[in-house]
């Protein structure tokens, strides 16, 4: 069976998180895909949560994970393309909910605002729940449809 693919990006607020984030996944039985920053240098978030959206959109991952100070400006630069449901946590309950019940394909961390712990244990639940379906899956689609969402106002 091949694995699923996950990529995973931060900005210069989140890039030791993203290290352990990585090293966590190793025996999760999910291809990490490293898409940046490596460094301390200071980046702009929405470039990262950008390749990172695109690797969903475009079939290269199945889901993402991105890191900054706060989570929040990932989480809104991500949430701009229709495909996305990035969901901003803050502990393993908002994690697993917002898989059960969003089928959200984006985890967004706050690196300055979570303790490592508290990371990886939504990392873990983020790659282990599963979407319930049932009553959910016509409220998501609706996230991402011309005439029901948000977007229907540019069109
Ligand atoms: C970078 O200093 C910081 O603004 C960024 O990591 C993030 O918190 C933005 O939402």
């Amino acid at each position: 069976m091949t694995a699923k693919t996950i990529a995973i990006a931060a900005d210069h607020g989140g890039v030791e998180l993203k290290t352990e984030i990585i090293k966590s996944l190793a025996d999760s039985g999910w291809e990490v895909l490293d898409l940046g920053t490596d460094g301390s240098v200071s980046v702009d978030y929405p470039d990262f949560a950008k390749v990172v959206a695109k690797s969903i959109i475009n079939g290269q991952s199945e889901r993402g994970i991105l890191v900054c100070g706060s989570g929040i400006g990932m989480s809104i630069a991500a949430n701009r393309f229709p495909e996305i449901r990035a969901a901003l946590v803050h502990d393993r309950l908002s994690t697993e909910l917002c898989r059960q019940h969003n089928n959200a394909n984006v985890l967004c961390l706050g690196a300055r605002l979570l303790g490592d712990a508290t990371a990886l244990d939504c990392v873990k639940a983020f790659v282990t729940t599963e979407f319930e379906g049932g009553r959910h899956e016509r409220r998501v689609e609706k996230l991402s449809s011309v005439t029901d969402c948000f977007f229907a106002t540019r069109q």
